[in-house]
């Protein structure tokens, strides 16, 4: 590619780095080689040429160190602002990428999120998620296939999804039953599954810690649209854990955590109401790529 908007060339860009950051990578280089120093080296590069282009004064650079340092302080146990804040300037998304290539037939995988439970029961095709009724009823049906068409029977189907008010059972425990919105299927020999649920609501990112106060104070929103997730396992395939969006929610172009691809969109179709109560459907395929030779099978980390 030429043209105007080109960026700087290698030469430029060598010519651009600071006298700190040469004598950092001069120093790496004489206590030697590491993943660890490539990435050191590699970070006070990116930092330098940043504060080369945007020049902060003394204050500007105490109110960015008090930005980390709140950070800092919100993650605990429970709540982990550092992957908050990772989630939202789309590096979770991209490292998620990086490391989980699909081919294009293939169902995307996409971050897990916080909500996932590992230890729910096993389930019959055709059982009802909602353990308390609250919503609007959805009837999913599925399949599991390989790249080549081929229906994958016996897969494990995992589901877990938010509420018709956007809430996962393990964030409100004294309000929602046990295990509610959640699944646990294996395919029937056509590599089908079905269930019943109700529609899922987008909900918003906690706004009440600094990462929070930064979107809001940049004008961005931390909505996500409404999703119901999904991970899939099956012997000689790689495990996919992904989400699939219903493509009405107003938020469907500006997930908070670039969890959207185009693949993962699907139309929650509207049935005609049934005893004055709104039902829904959805249809979905889920496709799985073959296992990469000398992968080590990981269970996803969020
Ligand atoms: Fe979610």
């Amino acid at each position: 590619m030429h043209g105007q908007h080109d960026g700087p060339t290698r030469e430029q860009r060598a010519g651009a780095i600071s006298a700190q950051a040469e004598e950092f990578s001069r120093r790496l280089t004489a206590a030697g080689q590491s993943r660890v120093a490539a990435a050191a080296e590699a970070a006070v590069r990116a930092i330098h040429a940043l504060i080369a282009e945007l020049r902060p004064s003394g204050e500007e650079f105490r109110l960015g160190i008090d930005f980390l340092t709140d950070v800092g302080h919100y993650a605990d146990s429970r709540r982990q602002e550092w992957v908050l804040l990772a989630d939202v300037l789309g590096v979770s998304s991209l490292i998620e990428d990086q490391n989980n290539p699909r081919p294009e037939a293939a169902t995307p995988n996409t971050l897990a999120g916080p909500f996932y439970r590992p230890d729910v029961p096993d389930m019959a095709l055709g059982a009802d998620l909602s353990r308390d009724h609250k919503g609007d009823p959805l009837a999913v049906e599925g399949r599991v296939l390989a790249v080549d068409g081929s229906p994958v029977a016996g897969a494990l189907v995992e589901v877990w999804q938010a509420n018709a008010e956007g809430l996962y059972e393990n964030q409100e425990p004294d309000r929602q039953p046990e295990f509610n919105l959640r699944g646990r299927f294996r395919t029937d020999p056509q590599g089908r599954f079905h269930f019943l649920t109700v529609k899922p609501r987008g909900y918003a990112l906690p706004s009440d810690g600094p990462v929070g106060q930064l979107m809001t104070a940049l004008g961005l929103g931390l909505e996500r649209p409404a999703h119901i997730h999904f991970r899939v396992s099956s012997d000689g395939f790689e495990t996919l854990t992904t989400h699939i969006f219903d493509g009405s929610d107003p938020a469907i172009d500006r997930d908070a955590i670039f969890g959207v691809k185009p693949e993962l969109i699907a139309a929650f179709r509207a049935l005609p109401a049934s005893a004055g109560k709104r039902r829904y459907a959805l249809n979905l395929n889920l496709v799985l790529c073959p296992e990469r030779q000398g992968q080590i099978k990981r269970s996803g980390r969020r």
